[in-house]
């Protein structure tokens, strides 16, 4: 097996690396039994097209080049771009780019590919620095929207918009930006219809979360200077490994396996805590997966179901000095996944110095690199030590081909756990009240109801203290 693969360790979810609470052979055998009719249900999915992400990874030249030449056209009018969309339309790019490009990629000039920004919240004081921030004459915007309704998207749009033509004017403005959208549907379909602007498709069969290796991702990656291909080649490779029947060869499901395992013996918890800073977007990307797709409240047939593993972002090492505490010694509610890296891309010599000061001085001649990997396992052994169980996906390294792995078994991983909670784990319902009631409040037409519910509501300044 070529080392370059993502690999899942899950030695400490075993009897044997972690006692009692670990999975004996009669519990493999039943989880096999268990995927191998998700295995069914999800071969006829793909069959059907249901699952739109499982084909991003093959894509060719001809899918990609609309991309790649909004990609040439906007980095020969700008050398930054911002990407406006939120949720699965926002948090897949800033994975990669946060991965690749590095957590402090903001505070230094890029070597190659222009500056990303993902501004994913209407926050004004936020998103007034990034525009005041900016030279809007060197800006483009990526507006990501699969519906073309989403309140916070377009509300940034139409401030950037007012604000690139009043330093541009409208053509130069409308030049400037590139709509990601449904290929037929929505709002900003509507508005390119009016001006020429530029517009390529998310699949209608991909959902927002599961969107990061369609345009919804690639055209900002490509913009900023990131190897796409192989990007979808490492996840293309997933996929194929995605689509064995087997438990113990497919690590989709033996994540999905795993984590429901310890979801039905009360581990309500998965913290997902990467050893490397630049991994968080990954733990962030994967939060928002595993909590909308898994949270729901009906089985497939409309029967109670109320289910669901809550995802925490954690980053080793940092947050052993946070977060650990709690995972040691708090409930026996939580499942860890750790990511390692096999290799960091670069080594740091700790100087040997202080050789007077035995607590220091076996610091000296020793790499970062040894102590972030000695910390990993060390945490991973001390929480099986107590009984608590965690795996850990392997990275041979931080590159476009990883990331393509990873994600893809995450994104594979998610639905067979849907299939294992029998939910559909492709749709949100749960996120349309909140949405209409601030229609309401926001005055728009068609949810007076929802203004009168909101306003029966109204308890301002009542429970002040
Ligand atoms: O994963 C999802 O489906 C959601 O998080 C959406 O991506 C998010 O709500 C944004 O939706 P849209 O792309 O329609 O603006």
């Amino acid at each position: 097996m070529p080392d370059s693969q993502v690999r899942l360790d899950f030695g400490f979810c075993t009897a044997q690396g972690l006692g009692p609470n670990g999975l004996a052979a009669a519990d493999l055998e039943g989880l096999s039994r268990e995927l191998a009719r998700v295995h069914q249900a999800m071969a006829q999915e793909r069959a059907q097209d249901v699952l739109g992400f499982w084909s991003l990874p093959a894509m060719g030249e001809k899918e990609l080049e609309p991309m790649q030449a909004q990609a040439r056209r906007l980095a020969g009018l700008a050398d930054t771009l911002v990407v406006l969309g939120i949720g699965g339309s926002a948090l897949g790019a800033t994975a990669v780019d946060m991965a690749l490009a590095g957590f402090l990629r903001h505070a230094f000039p890029r070597q190659n590919g222009m500056r990303l920004f993902v501004a994913d919240n209407p926050d004004p004081r936020a998103f007034g620095q990034l525009l005041e921030g900016l030279d809007l004459k060197r800006t483009a915007f990526n507006v990501v929207s699969k519906s073309g309704s989403t309140a916070e998207t377009m509300a940034q749009f139409m401030v950037a918009l007012e604000r690139m033509e009043k330093a541009l004017g409208h053509e130069e403005a409308v030049k400037r930006v590139v709509f990601t959208t449904d290929p037929e549907k929505g709002n900003l379909r509507l508005l390119a219809g009016r001006d020429p602007y530029a517009c390529l498709e998310v699949p209608p069969n991909v959902g927002g979360r599961f969107s990061v290796l369609s345009a919804v991702g690639l055209l900002p990656l490509m913009c900023a200077g990131h190897d796409v291909k192989a990007l979808l080649a490492g996840a293309a490779r997933m996929a194929e490994r995605c689509e064995g029947a087997g438990l113990m060869d497919n690590p989709a499901y033996m994540f999905a396996a795993l984590a429901m395992h310890y979801w039905r013996a009360g581990r309500n918890i998965l913290v997902m805590m990467p050893y490397a800073t630049d991994l968080f977007g990954l733990a962030q990307w994967f939060a928002q997966l595993w909590a909308e797709s898994l949270g729901k409240a009906q089985h497939r047939d409309g029967s109670p179901a109320l289910v669901g593993q809550v995802p925490v972002a954690a980053v080793g090492a940092t947050d052993q000095h946070s977060q650990l505490q709690l995972y040691m010694e708090g409930p026996q509610d939580k499942l860890v996944c750790f990511v390692s890296l096999d290799d960091y891309g670069r080594e740091i010599t700790i100087p040997a110095m202080f050789g007077d000061i035995d607590a220091l001085a076996y610091l000296g001649g020793q790499t970062m690199n040894k102590l972030i990997a000695s910390e990993a396992v060390a945490t991973a052994a001390a929480l099986a030590k107590g009984g608590r169980p965690s795996l850990c996906l392997r990275l041979p390294g931080l590159d476009a081909d990883a990331m393509g792995q990873v994600m893809f078994l995450l994104e594979a991983a998610t639905v067979a756990a849907g299939h294992m909670l029998d939910i559909d784990p492709l749709d949100q319902p749960g996120v349309e009240l909140g949405k209409k009631l601030t229609y309401g409040l926001m005055g728009r037409k068609g949810f007076e109801d929802q203004a009168r519910e909101m306003e029966a509501l109204d308890q301002a300044g009542r429970y002040l203290v």
